[in-house]
Protein backbone atom coordinates (compact mmCIF):
# COMPACT_ATOMS: atom_id res chain seq x y z
CA UNK A 1 0.00 0.00 0.00
CA UNK A 2 2.94 2.66 1.20
CA UNK A 3 4.47 0.99 -1.71
CA UNK A 4 2.02 2.12 -4.03
CA UNK A 5 1.66 5.47 -2.90
CA UNK A 6 5.42 6.42 -3.84
CA UNK A 7 4.83 4.77 -6.75
CA UNK A 8 1.80 7.28 -7.74
CA UNK A 9 3.52 9.98 -6.35
CA UNK A 10 6.63 9.69 -8.19
CA UNK A 11 4.89 8.85 -11.37
CA UNK A 12 3.34 12.31 -10.86
CA UNK A 13 6.17 14.03 -10.07
CA UNK A 14 7.47 12.79 -13.51
CA UNK A 15 4.31 13.70 -15.54
CA UNK A 16 3.85 16.65 -13.60
CA UNK A 17 7.24 18.23 -13.98
CA UNK A 18 6.76 18.41 -17.79
CA UNK A 19 3.46 20.11 -17.43
CA UNK A 20 4.08 22.30 -15.50
CA UNK A 21 7.08 23.35 -17.79
CA UNK A 22 4.49 25.73 -19.34
CA UNK A 23 5.49 28.95 -17.59
CA UNK A 24 9.55 28.63 -17.59
CA UNK A 25 10.60 26.11 -20.63
CA UNK A 26 13.33 25.23 -18.11
CA UNK A 27 11.27 24.60 -14.94
CA UNK A 28 11.36 20.75 -15.63
CA UNK A 29 15.11 21.18 -15.68
CA UNK A 30 15.44 22.12 -12.53
CA UNK A 31 15.02 18.75 -10.38
CA UNK A 32 18.09 17.78 -11.58
CA UNK A 33 20.08 20.69 -13.09
CA UNK A 34 21.55 23.90 -11.30
CA UNK A 35 20.47 26.67 -13.46
CA UNK A 36 22.20 29.36 -10.97
CA UNK A 37 25.56 31.09 -11.69
CA UNK A 38 26.46 29.36 -9.17
CA UNK A 39 27.43 25.94 -11.40
CA UNK A 40 26.45 23.21 -8.63
CA UNK A 41 26.37 19.97 -10.18
CA UNK A 42 23.12 18.09 -9.06
CA UNK A 43 21.87 14.88 -10.88
CA UNK A 44 23.40 16.54 -13.80
CA UNK A 45 25.81 18.84 -14.76
CA UNK A 46 24.90 22.72 -14.47
CA UNK A 47 23.63 24.33 -17.39
CA UNK A 48 24.60 28.14 -16.59
CA UNK A 49 26.53 29.47 -19.56
CA UNK A 50 26.22 25.60 -20.93
CA UNK A 51 24.84 27.20 -24.30
CA UNK A 52 27.63 27.63 -26.91
CA UNK A 53 30.22 25.94 -24.84
CA UNK A 54 31.71 22.58 -25.12
CA UNK A 55 29.73 19.44 -23.14
CA UNK A 56 30.64 18.73 -19.43
CA UNK A 57 30.58 15.29 -20.30
CA UNK A 58 33.75 14.85 -22.41
CA UNK A 59 32.07 11.74 -24.37
CA UNK A 60 29.09 13.40 -25.96
CA UNK A 61 30.55 13.90 -29.08
CA UNK A 62 29.14 17.49 -29.89
CA UNK A 63 31.64 20.17 -30.47
CA UNK A 64 30.15 23.30 -28.79
CA UNK A 65 26.47 23.03 -27.79
CA UNK A 66 24.47 24.96 -30.36
CA UNK A 67 20.58 24.78 -31.61
CA UNK A 68 21.51 21.48 -33.50
CA UNK A 69 22.94 19.79 -30.99
CA UNK A 70 21.00 20.70 -27.99
CA UNK A 71 17.96 19.69 -30.08
CA UNK A 72 19.00 16.33 -30.93
CA UNK A 73 20.11 15.82 -27.20
CA UNK A 74 16.79 16.99 -25.92
CA UNK A 75 14.94 14.84 -28.49
CA UNK A 76 16.67 11.82 -27.17
CA UNK A 77 19.87 12.39 -25.12
CA UNK A 78 20.82 8.15 -25.85
CA UNK A 79 20.67 8.88 -29.78
CA UNK A 80 23.51 10.85 -28.90
CA UNK A 81 25.20 9.32 -26.41
CA UNK A 82 23.84 5.63 -25.79
CA UNK A 83 24.36 4.78 -22.35
CA UNK A 84 24.34 8.49 -20.68
CA UNK A 85 22.79 8.88 -17.56
CA UNK A 86 19.85 11.53 -18.32
CA UNK A 87 16.38 10.28 -18.10
CA UNK A 88 14.75 12.53 -19.57
CA UNK A 89 13.27 14.02 -22.85
CA UNK A 90 11.27 17.00 -24.56
CA UNK A 91 9.57 15.30 -27.32
CA UNK A 92 7.60 18.11 -28.82
CA UNK A 93 10.06 20.10 -30.95
CA UNK A 94 8.05 23.65 -30.17
CA UNK A 95 8.62 22.35 -26.27
CA UNK A 96 12.55 21.98 -27.41
CA UNK A 97 12.45 25.37 -29.23
CA UNK A 98 11.29 27.34 -25.93
CA UNK A 99 14.15 25.16 -24.14
CA UNK A 100 16.92 25.93 -26.09
CA UNK A 101 15.63 29.61 -26.33
CA UNK A 102 15.67 29.75 -22.66
CA UNK A 103 18.55 27.98 -22.52
CA UNK A 104 20.67 30.67 -24.97
CA UNK A 105 19.45 33.33 -21.85
CA UNK A 106 20.81 31.79 -19.41
CA UNK A 107 24.36 33.46 -19.03
C1 LIG B 1 15.73 13.34 -14.40
C2 LIG B 1 16.87 14.23 -14.30
C3 LIG B 1 17.10 15.20 -15.47
C4 LIG B 1 16.23 16.10 -16.02
C5 LIG B 1 14.78 16.35 -15.64
C6 LIG B 1 16.98 16.80 -17.03
N1 LIG B 1 18.25 16.34 -17.09
FE1 LIG B 1 19.73 17.00 -18.34
N2 LIG B 1 21.01 15.64 -17.57
C7 LIG B 1 20.73 14.79 -16.51
C8 LIG B 1 21.90 13.99 -16.22
C9 LIG B 1 22.02 12.93 -15.13
C10 LIG B 1 22.90 14.39 -17.14
C11 LIG B 1 24.31 13.82 -17.30
C12 LIG B 1 24.27 12.85 -18.47
C13 LIG B 1 25.62 12.19 -18.73
O1 LIG B 1 26.57 12.92 -19.07
O2 LIG B 1 25.70 10.96 -18.59
C14 LIG B 1 22.30 15.44 -17.97
C15 LIG B 1 22.97 16.09 -18.99
C16 LIG B 1 22.44 17.17 -19.71
C17 LIG B 1 23.15 17.90 -20.73
C18 LIG B 1 24.60 17.63 -21.19
C19 LIG B 1 25.51 18.45 -20.30
C20 LIG B 1 26.98 18.36 -20.71
O3 LIG B 1 27.46 19.30 -21.37
O4 LIG B 1 27.64 17.36 -20.36
C21 LIG B 1 22.32 18.86 -21.18
C22 LIG B 1 22.61 19.89 -22.27
C23 LIG B 1 21.09 18.75 -20.45
N3 LIG B 1 21.20 17.68 -19.56
C24 LIG B 1 20.01 19.56 -20.61
C25 LIG B 1 18.79 19.41 -19.93
C26 LIG B 1 17.68 20.31 -20.10
C27 LIG B 1 17.68 21.56 -20.96
C28 LIG B 1 16.67 19.81 -19.33
C29 LIG B 1 15.26 20.33 -19.20
C30 LIG B 1 14.51 20.43 -20.44
C31 LIG B 1 17.17 18.61 -18.68
N4 LIG B 1 18.48 18.41 -19.05
C32 LIG B 1 16.44 17.81 -17.80
C33 LIG B 1 19.54 14.68 -15.84
C34 LIG B 1 18.38 15.37 -16.14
Amino acid sequence: MRAGIIGVAVLLVFIGLPLAAAADPLSSCKSCHDLSADKRKVMGPPLFGLYGAKPINAAIPVKKWDDASLDAWLANPKDVLPGNTMMFKVADKAKRDEVIAAMKALK
